[in-house]
């Protein structure tokens, strides 16, 4: 017999939790009780994915960002609820889950040292994966726009650029 969740009442009169189902990184998880959590509180303190930072908690750093259908999303002000029925990939689910390899990008903002203290690093890969998804080649002026809302407080920015655009080089096919 199917239970109606949204209606039945326990014994004390108070909604019973309701339980939520997430894809992240590829895997199907289910949350017992998410509550009004954000997203970002339910990677970082149930799923133990704490790759992505709480930083401002205000969509305004990007330390947070994950990719939600491919896109990049600030996972401190959505909240988990919403979601469900999406694909969320976190930046532990970027490496190659065969070899272990990094992502491209990952392994060029190691390359190019594109980090100091790596707060701000979660949020800028998550972004470059995704801008390179639909632009594999920027140029430096639409690298500077896509990256303009992820504050690096250590001012590693020509770094950071120097990553993004290695990263457009290793993704490409190599010569023949
Ligand atoms: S922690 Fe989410 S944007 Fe700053
Ligand atoms: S490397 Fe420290 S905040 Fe960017």
């Amino acid at each position: 017999m199917t239970t109606d969740r949204t209606t039945r009442q326990t014994s004390s009169g108070a909604a019973p939790p309701q339980a939520l189902t997430l894809d992240v990184n590829g895997q199907t998880h289910r949350i017992a009780d998410p509550g009004n959590r954000t997203l970002l509180d339910v990677l970082r303190g149930t799923l133990g994915l704490t790759g992505p930072k709480y930083g401002c908690g205000m969509a305004q750093c990007g330390a947070c960002t994950v990719l939600i259908d491919g896109a990049p999303a600030r996972a401190c002000v959505i909240r988990a609820v919403k979601a469900a029925g999406h694909r969320i990939v976190t930046i532990e689910g970027l490496a190659d889950p065969q070899t272990g390899a990094l992502h491209p990008v990952q392994q060029a903002f190691l390359d190019c040292q594109g980090a100091q203290c790596g707060y701000c690093l979660n949020g800028m890969v998550m972004t470059t994966v995704a801008l390179l998804d639909r632009d594999p080649s920027p140029s430096r002026a639409t690298i500077r726009d896509v990256l303009r809302h992820n504050l690096c407080r250590c001012g590693s920015h020509l770094e950071i650029m120097a990553s993004v655009e290695r990263a457009a080089m290793l993704r490409r096919p190599a010569e023949p």
